[in-house]
């Protein structure tokens, strides 16, 4: 039996595949990804980051496209329905109250590192960083905007008015519902971030060596750098760990967003061929538009030694500070920036809005709201929330909750899904429900690869993160003295929404007995 009666659907193919193209690509494979890889062994970043590709990026997607669609089919847009469809025990909803967790807390910092791009591609219009003229004057120009200090700016109110102007935008394009918003946004936005990519990344590559007298400055330097293996670092575990948790966080898997958008399709429509699109479009916006930006950029303006302390420094000093010198000293920066940091923005935009997406799903589907009402509640939440990120960020708020939903998070949800699709609901039928309608027949080996490499690997990698990294920060071993309140209140807001999630899930099935009865 199904119960699909009138759920939203997608429009076209053409603007699923771009909608879930547009969940994936985002901020992480323009900012994240190079410094992730000049972080960890340039060229020799890549062989971890193409294994968990295969082992861990790709069966992912397989399963929650899978996971999505089944749901669906009973209605169920977000993952603690889809969990009671693989497992008929009452904790399964409780599970799956996981994957609202950890995209709605990654929606309430990700939207104010979003807004930043926004605001930064309006400065590059009107030319108002272009007077900054070193690395720590244009580091206070962002840190300043932050709100970290007063120097350039006195606060941080131009700041927020550009949160506000993306939290509207956001909310609208949800409000707009699954084809008119989401999809619309899709077909808008991201031919257009490929067309400035691409413009960007010819861009550079013309780029040359920039100063005639320091000749070892050059875009060919640049791609040496990001790209030359050293091997020796794979000995290493922090580096398999970096390259999982890259994959994870650039493929949105382990979040609940893939399965609500999987979760409007028609039960007959294609998965197996439409997963793999959307990863393979993303890895080329990472490995081939990511990584031809803005490390070979700065390596070409800075120098190797200099990148290097770019790189360390984060993706910040990376895609704000280091880019924005650059547009200041090369003809046509104004536009150059402009496009870059539009860019940014509408990789971000496409995937805050996936974020928002499970639990206004779950709002309707489950709770019977309106859709008007489920994304005024989630507006209301994610607002209040982010004023925290905002006022609290020069003490780690946002990292810590990045910690814990963005990189810790997923893991655990990731290996709780494989085990209850491919374990608990059954492999076969998994099997079957993944092929269903494809345009391909996914490769047999991927059959094992699902119900035994990947949840090994995940337990591996789950263990490992762990104790190396986990139990450190949740005893704040490394953490500066000045910043442990905050990031206790930042664990704090985090309790609170998962209880206050728990209590809604709760409420949504306790009415639906009382419907029954
Ligand atoms: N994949 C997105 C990126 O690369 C981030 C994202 C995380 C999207 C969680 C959706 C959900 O930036």
């Amino acid at each position: 039996m199904t119960e699909n009666n009138n759920r939203e659907e997608w429009g076209s193919k053409i603007g699923l595949i771009l909608a879930v193209a547009g969940n994936a690509v985002g901020l992480g494979n323009f900012l994240r990804f190079p410094v992730q890889a000049a972080q960890n062994g340039g060229g020799a970043f890549m062989i971890p980051y193409f294994l968990f590709f295969l082992l861990l990026g790709i069966p992912l997607m397989w399963i929650e496209w899978g996971i999505g669609r089944h749901g669906g089919k009973y209605g169920h847009g977000s993952a603690p329905g889809m969990f009671e469809r693989l497992w008929n025990n009452p904790a399964a909803k409780y599970l799956g109250t996981l994957g609202l967790f950890i995209s709605l807390v990654i929606m309430i910092y990700y939207t104010y590192i979003e807004s930043w791009t926004l605001g930064f591609s309006f400065f590059s219009l009107t030319k108002m960083y272009f007077g900054e003229a070193s690395f720590d004057s244009m580091k206070n120009f962002l840190y300043s905007y932050q709100g970290r200090f007063p120097a350039q700016f006195s606060s941080v109110g131009v700041s927020y008015i550009f949160l506000l102007i993306t939290f509207a935008i956001n909310f609208w394009v949800l409000y707009r519902g699954i084809s008119k918003g989401i999809e619309k946004l899709a077909k808008i936005a991201m031919p257009l971030l490929f067309i400035f990519a691409i413009v960007l990344a010819i861009r550079v590559i013309t780029l040359g060596v920039p100063d005639p007298s320091k000749p070892e400055n050059s875009v060919m330097n640049g791609f040496a750098f990001i790209w030359n293996p050293n091997f020796a670092m794979l000995a290493d575990p922090s580096i398999w760990l970096a390259a999982a948790g890259q994959i994870f966080f650039t493929l949105s898997v382990g979040m609940g967003t893939i399965h609500a958008y999987a979760s409007y399709l028609k039960p007959k429509d294609d998965i197996a061929l439409s997963a793999l699109a959307t990863s393979t479009t993303n890895e080329f916006a990472e490995v081939v538009l990511g990584g031809s930006i803005a490390i070979p950029a700065a390596v070409a303006f800075f120098g190797v030694a200099m990148t290097t302390q770019i790189a360390l420094g984060g993706a910040f000093d990376l895609g704000f500070v280091s880019m924005s010198l650059i547009f200041g000293q090369i003809p046509f920066g104004q536009f150059f920036g402009f496009i870059w940091f539009l860019l940014l923005f509408f990789a971000g935009i496409t995937s805050s809005v996936a974020m928002g997406q499970p639990v206004v799903a779950f709002l309707e589907d489950e709770l019977g709201m309106s859709r008007k009402r489920a994304v005024t509640l989630l507006a209301v939440t994610v607002f209040v929330a982010v004023h925290f990120v905002v006022f609290f960020l020069k003490y780690g708020f946002l990292d810590e909750m990045d910690y814990w939903a963005g990189t810790f998070g997923l893991v655990v949800f990731a290996l709780m899904e494989t085990i209850l699709f491919m374990w608990v609901f059954d492999s076969r039928k998994a099997w079957e429900e993944m092929n269903e309608g494809g345009d391909i027949q996914i490769p047999r080996v991927f059959y094992y690869i699902m119900k035994f490499v990947t949840p090994l690997v995940l337990m591996v990698v789950m263990g490992w993160w762990f104790i190396n990294d986990a139990i450190p920060i949740l005893l704040l071993e490394n953490a500066a003295p000045e910043n442990v309140p905050y990031i206790w209140g930042a664990r704090i807001l985090m309790l609170l929404i998962c209880l206050g999630l728990f209590f809604l899930v709760r409420l949504a099935w306790k009415r639906k007995t009382a419907e029954q009865h």
